[in-house]
């Protein structure tokens, strides 16, 4: 072992213990304030939001904009310019305006919107079905009947969404902004719990309605016949479904 190899070892075997000896002590209550290690980042020169400010002639810290500046996403101000388009685009998904896509609402802040406002596609079908199968199926099943393996033994029962009142839009129940509104926000019981938790913090607005819309698509295809099926897909399904057993003439040897 070389000199500076030991060296080394010492140091490290003195940082660790020093690290244990630190560590001990999280968790411990402490009055006194607490050590900085680092100062300069805990107390760094800064002005507050609102603070007076003796640099500036109107004394302010916090600076008007510069005349004739444009708000981010005032696309209205510029919209004949093709370039604005995609500034539009994030102007919606960051400030969230829209009640309809962003809270399932109507303008007057109370209805529930019947129908998914966000266009339908086979993308936004297929995106439903694979976050619906990640974050609802434990409950509701893949069905959508309510028996997922956790669902079974839940308290209160999960209910199926193929009861019919989660179809008919005259119920709140069955209008598509509900739906939307307890994905995101979960139910609360009468006691100010939540029976069902919220999933807002994973599904964001746009998996909200496609979730939605695979809703639909189950509650279509359960009560569906081959009949409902347009003449093009139909072949494909008839190919996909699994032989007829036929068991061997003379019964069982
Ligand atoms: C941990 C289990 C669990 C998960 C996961 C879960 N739910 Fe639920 N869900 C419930 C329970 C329990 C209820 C019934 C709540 C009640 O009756 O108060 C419910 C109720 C519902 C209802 C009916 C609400 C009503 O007012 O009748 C809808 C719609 C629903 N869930 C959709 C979903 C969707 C979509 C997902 C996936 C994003 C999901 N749930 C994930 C447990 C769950």
């Amino acid at each position: 072992m070389t000199h500076s190899t030991a060296h080394r070892i010492l140091l490290a075997a003195t940082l660790a213990s020093l690290a244990a000896g630190l560590s001990g002590c999280r968790g411990d209550r402490e009055d006194r304030p607490p050590r900085q290690f680092f100062p300069d980042m805990d107390d760094m020169p800064k002005f507050a939001p609102q603070a007076g400010n003796e640099f500036f002639a109107d004394g302010r810290t916090m600076r008007p904009g510069v005349p004739g500046t444009v708000p981010f996403g005032r696309t209205d101000v510029v919209a004949s310019d093709a370039w604005a388009a995609p500034f539009a685009a994030d102007r919606e998904a960051l400030l969230r305006e829209d009640d309809r896509t962003y809270r399932g609402l109507e303008a007057d802040g109370t209805t529930y919107v019947e129908r998914i406002p966000i266009e339908v596609s086979m993308d936004l079908l297929k995106r439903g079905e694979e976050r619906f199968n990640i974050y609802c199926v434990a409950c509701h099943g893949y069905l959508g009947d309510g028996k997922g393996t956790v669902g079974v033994s839940f308290n209160p029962v999960v209910p199926t969404f193929h009861d019919p009142k989660y179809s008919d839009p005259s119920d709140v129940f069955g209008r598509d902004g509900y739906l939307f509104h307890i994905i995101r926000h979960g139910k609360l019981g009468g006691d100010g719990r939540l029976t069902m938790p919220a999933y807002a913090h994973a599904v964001n607005a746009h998996d909200a309605w496609a979730i939605v819309s695979y809703l639909r698509a189950l509650q279509a295809s359960r009560n569906a016949t081959i009949n409902d099926v347009p003449e093009a897909q139909r072949q494909a399904l008839e190919k996909a479904r699994p032989p007829k057993m036929t068991p061997p003439a003379g019964g069982a040897q």
